[in-house]
């Protein structure tokens, strides 16, 4: 077995909507290392899309997995309720912010505890309308989808989506977006598309994860709770990617000084098993009747078991001390580059949730120039991330468990991927974007294109409200 001949297999064998980024074969794998079938050595700066913020394989994770395979996998939580389950939603309703009467409900994947959320939301309010940002990413089920704020790939060729579902351009001052642009054009929906009084919900990312590692401005956060507060919404955190330590703190909305009401979380709360949820106000938590939430494997017991050991890790491990330390050094690393590679426009970051923006000459997102080091740190061993609305930012999700001597060959790597020629990039790399096909030079002109356009909209927004407000 190659990772040549497992390619030709995997072409023929699965569609190519699964969009697979490397042409190499996992084997093993160890807090941050991963060797694939040919026995080559990689740094897991992916982490499995922000799910190993505990390392592959951490020895209390596996041993807790073990334990709980000794006695059951599956009964279904609604059918044969379970210990583990309850004991684990009473941490989470500790460990979230806020001193109020909290309730949790678990289930498999990101989507699925972003779909349960707006259930939840509509149930409490009796309300349709959902307001999302512009370069979200919440999902790929398809309420998740109409949530998500980038068309190409995640939507092409898959509407209709469900209705009632409003955008709004997310703040970002790099972008030219102020958080008075974004409040003014949350008015403007108000005025033009949806009244108030019919919002479920708003949601948010603290950190914008696939949209570009864009870190949510406190006071916007505050502000959305006072729209909320307002008209009776339901403000909704994703913590999906930022949950966990990855931002210096369990929850990234403990950065902000406005609660959420509810918030949704996965990935990296179960080390690689798949578990998700929602947690929240009880009051709001129990609007659906009975029935109305669950799934067959929400809450797996292997899972539950899995995350019970993770959170006693994140714990005894320091984890968020940790991820604020690495994210400091990552960042000094890059910003120290920041003269020999001009193509830096900016790097950024709460904790250890940091990223790298490229711009060329002109200004202009340099999506060619991200894809040529994530090649050239793939060749020398580095598994790195894109992300951003025009693929130029490459996001860093190592482990927080990693250890120092790691953690300094992989930015000696990143450094030498960086400053290295044009053409040593390398081979290793079939599709060097991550969720998704990296975008063709067409597909990358229309989203230039869209993305102008949307601007200007938002412009013409501004004007015509100064004129007539
Ligand atoms: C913020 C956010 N929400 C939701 C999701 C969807 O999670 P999943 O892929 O587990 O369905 C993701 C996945 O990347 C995410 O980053």
């Amino acid at each position: 077995m190659n990772n040549a001949s497992l390619q030709r297999r995997r072409e023929a064998a699965s569609p190519r909507g699964v969009g697979v980024m490397c042409s190499f074969y996992a084997d093993r794998a160890s807090n941050a290392e991963l060797w694939d079938v040919e026995g080559r050595r990689y740094i897991d700066f992916a982490a499995g899309i922000a799910v190993l913020n505990t390392g592959h394989r951490h020895p209390k994770v596996t041993a807790a997995i073990a334990a709980q395979l000794e006695r059951f996998t599956h009964t279904a939580y609604q059918v044969v309720p379970y210990a583990s389950y309850v004991s684990l939603a009473e941490r989470i309703n500790a460990a979230t912010p806020g001193t109020h009467a909290k309730k949790t409900a678990f289930f498999t994947t990101g989507a699925e505890a972003v779909e349960n959320a707006i259930k939840i939301a509509r149930a409490h309010t009796g309300r349709p309308g959902v307001i999302a940002f512009g370069g979200a990413f919440h999902g790929r089920t398809l309420l998740t989808l109409a949530l998500t704020g980038k068309v190409a790939p995640y939507k092409t060729g898959f509407g209709p989506f469900p209705g009632d579902v409003y955008h709004l351009p997310f703040p970002n001052a790099l972008h030219g977006i102020t958080p008075e642009h974004a409040l003014e054009a949350l008015q403007q929906l108000f005025k033009v598309d949806i009244e108030p009084g019919r919002v479920a919900a708003i949601i948010v990312e603290p950190v914008q994860g696939e949209g570009g590692f864009n870190p949510l401005p406190p006071l916007f956060f505050q502000a959305l709770r006072t729209v909320c507060d307002q008209h009776g919404i339901v403000l909704i955190a994703d913590e999906v990617q930022t949950g966990f330590a990855r931002t210096g703190r369990l929850f990234a909305c403990e950065h902000f000084d406005a609660l959420p009401d509810l918030i949704t979380f996965a990935k990296s709360l179960a080390g690689g098993m798949p578990l998700s949820g929602v947690c929240g106000r009880a009051e709001i938590m129990d609007a659906p009747g009975p029935g109305g939430l669950g799934g067959t494997y929400a809450g797996n017991p292997l899972a539950v078991a899995a995350a019970h050991a993770v959170l006693d890790v994140i714990a005894e491990e320091r984890l968020t001390e940790r991820s604020q330390v690495l994210g400091e050094r990552l960042k000094a690393r890059l910003e120290g580059l920041h003269a020999q590679v001009p193509q830096i426009a900016e790097v950024r970051g709460l904790g250890g949730m940091v990223a790298v923006e490229f711009r060329n000459a002109e200004g202009q997102p340099d999506a060619a120039f991200t894809q040529a080091v994530l090649a050239r740190a793939l060749q020398r061993g580095l598994l790195l991330l894109s992300c951003g609305t025009h693929g130029n930012v490459i996001r860093f999700l190592f482990p927080l468990t990693i250890g120092d001597a790691v953690f300094d060959e992989a930015l000696d790597i990143l450094q030498a991927a960086l400053l290295a020629q044009p053409d040593t990039a390398g081979t290793n790399a079939t599709q060097p974007a991550t969720e998704s096909a990296p975008p063709t030079a067409d597909l990358r002109t229309s989203i230039k294109l869209g993305m102008r356009k949307h601007f200007d909209n938002i412009g013409k927004s501004l004007a015509r409200l100064e004129r007539n407000p």
